[in-house]
């Protein structure tokens, strides 16, 4: 072998050697960094999701906290269980497809009236305890924020 040629296959993997581990390295170190960001994230999930486990005691569908709620419970807010019969009529309000509050109820139920398929008092709904039904947002709202007084006249 020439001395030249010698010395080429010398360089080359010099120059290789050289060249390649800095970048290896780096994609390395990269690969490293993402895999730890990663773990990380998967810590933090898991974490969380623990302490969301952690001892909330579960309570019964009817017993519900009402100690939050201000006012007095029955008294500044009704509190049904089921929607009552009331004189409310689909055929006397204004619109059908329509969504309207019982007054008769402390506007905690409501009804939905549209192809009558539900009977005279169309499709019928509480609210949940403390709130009340709001004619002008269509939603239940607590009941400090909605006059019931004010509903029929909003059904127009
Ligand atoms: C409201 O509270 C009463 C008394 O605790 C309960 O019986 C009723 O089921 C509650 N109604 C709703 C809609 O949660």
């Amino acid at each position: 072998m020439p001395v030249s040629a010698k010395a080429a296959t010398l360089i080359i993997p010099l120059c290789l050697c050289s060249y390649f581990p800095t970048s290896l390295t780096h994609n390395i170190n990269k690969h490293i960094r993402f895999s730890y960001t990663i773990f990380q994230r998967i810590k933090l999930t898991e974490k969380s999701a623990r302490s969301k486990r952690s001892p909330v005691p579960i309570r019964a569908k009817d017993e519900q906290d009402l100690s939050k709620v201000p006012g007095r419970a029955g008294i500044d807010y009704p509190l049904f269980r089921s929607v009552p019969p009331t004189n409310f009529h689909c055929g006397s309000v204004p619109y059908a497809p329509g969504i309207y509050a019982n007054v008769e109820t402390g506007c905690q139920a409501y009804h939905i009236c549209h192809d009558g398929r539900e009977g005279h008092q169309g499709a019928s709904f509480l609210c949940p305890n403390g709130t009340l039904f709001n004619q002008h947002e269509f939603a239940c709202d607590w009941w400090y924020n909605v006059n019931c007084a004010d509903a029929t006249r909003l059904y127009e």
